[in-house]
């Protein structure tokens, strides 16, 4: 049957992957609260669409950390691409390529930042897990950097790994024949078995649970590549990550993996655009299956957006033509959003073509 939207793609994978690699991908931490509430939550958003404006001409191009790019529409990092499909994430990277947009590559992928710098150009992001071991990460930038990658996504939702009980109930660990390839080399690539989860085992023996405001000051020292903080959901954090000197910040609860009982990114977003009063720009990730998602979000404040499952689930369904093919579904819809709210570029989208529940109840004629 004929894929006609992006959620479809999640069926498909089930069927296709192996119970162990699909739980992995699909699974939110313990109660999944926030997993469905990512999703709800556009759902409870509404438009104010504009008529009779000339919308024969759409204009969806923006430019990011200033690199023009085709649509707000981007690829968030998501680990061990290989097992969803052979080509992992080289396929991934072709598909944003040609979709003109930017992938973000994460440390825990199956391909190194030189294997997917290699399959050409492209606007690409880094995304880090901070190690014990600075030296590792020092290197690992390093080469990021070298290989052509335009930003680090530094995530600090993540010290320890949270409860997946799915992984736990699997003993998820990686397929031997992969490895985590940006650190083979380092003898960091394998990863044990454990009675337990075994990538939840390996964050807990590598991962560095004391990084602080400082480390992103540090990590300003050894690159001169921007750095976006991802995983941000409040205020108060938003005026840290700026004074530590971030150059954008990603609201995201980790596609709902790490703390549950967050809120779902969309209802966080406009909290963290208030703080960051336009210094830098804010993006968001969680939940965007539609392209009314995406116009959702902009209009609260976002300057673009990122997909995470989507990706890996017509990965595993059709390799680089599904990631291809969802990427053109999420543009074309939102394509059509843009149309049917009368708004014929970015900038014309405003806060006022949607309405939410915490708005104030709009004035109305008051009893004579
Ligand atoms: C992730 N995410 C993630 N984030 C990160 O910073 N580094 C990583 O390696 C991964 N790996 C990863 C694997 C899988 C299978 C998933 C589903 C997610 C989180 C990811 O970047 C993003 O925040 C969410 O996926 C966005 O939510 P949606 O689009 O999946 O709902």
């Amino acid at each position: 049957m004929e894929v006609t939207n992006v959620t479809e793609y999640q069926a498909i994978a089930k069927e296709k992957l192996p119970k162990m690699v699909y739980d992995y991908y699909a699974s939110g931490a313990e109660d999944q609260w926030t997993l469905e509430e990512n999703r709800n939550a556009f759902s409870r958003i509404l438009f104010r669409p504009r008529i009779l404006i000339d919308v024969s001409k759409i204009d969806m191009t923006t430019t990011i950390l200033g690199f023009k790019i085709s649509m707000p529409i981007m690829l968030a990092p998501t680990a061990m691409q290989k097992m969803a499909h052979p080509e992992g994430e080289y396929a991934t990277a072709r598909a944003a390529s040609s979709a003109g947009t930017i992938m973000t590559l994460s440390s825990w992928a199956t391909s190194s930042v030189e294997e997917v710098a290699s399959t050409g150009p492209g606007i690409r992001f880094f995304q880090l897990y901070v190690y014990k071991d600075r030296n590792v990460v020092a290197q690992l930038v390093r080469r990021a950097e070298r290989a052509g990658f335009k930003a680090i996504a530094l995530t600090v939702d993540t010290p320890r790994l949270g409860r997946r009980e799915a992984d736990i109930k699997n003993r998820f660990t990686l397929p031997p024949f992969l490895t985590l390839k940006n650190f083979e080399g380092l003898d960091l690539g394998k990863m044990d078995e454990a009675n337990d989860s075994g990538l939840a085992s390996y964050v807990a023996g590598q991962i560095d649970r004391t990084l602080s405001w400082k480390d992103v000051k540090w990590l300003q020292t050894i690159t001169t590549m921007p750095i976006l903080v991802k995983g941000v959901i409040t205020a108060e954090d938003t005026r840290l990550a700026i004074q530590a000197g971030a150059a954008g910040i990603i609201v995201s609860n980790h596609g709902a993996r790490q703390l549950d009982y967050v809120p779902a990114t969309i209802m966080a977003l406009e909290e963290v655009v208030k703080a960051a009063q336009g210094r830098v720009p804010v993006f968001l990730d969680g939940g965007v299956r539609r392209g009314t998602d995406v116009f959702k979000a902009l209009a609260l404040g976002a300057s673009g957006i990122f997909i995470g499952r989507p990706v890996v689930f017509s990965l595993a369904a059709e390799g680089e033509a599904g990631v291809r093919k969802v990427l053109q579904m999420l543009r074309d819809e939102f394509e059509l959003t843009m149309a049917l709210s009368g708004c014929t570029s970015l900038r014309e989208i405003t806060r006022d073509h949607i309405v939410t529940e915490w708005d104030a109840p709009r004035a109305r004629p008051g009893p004579r």
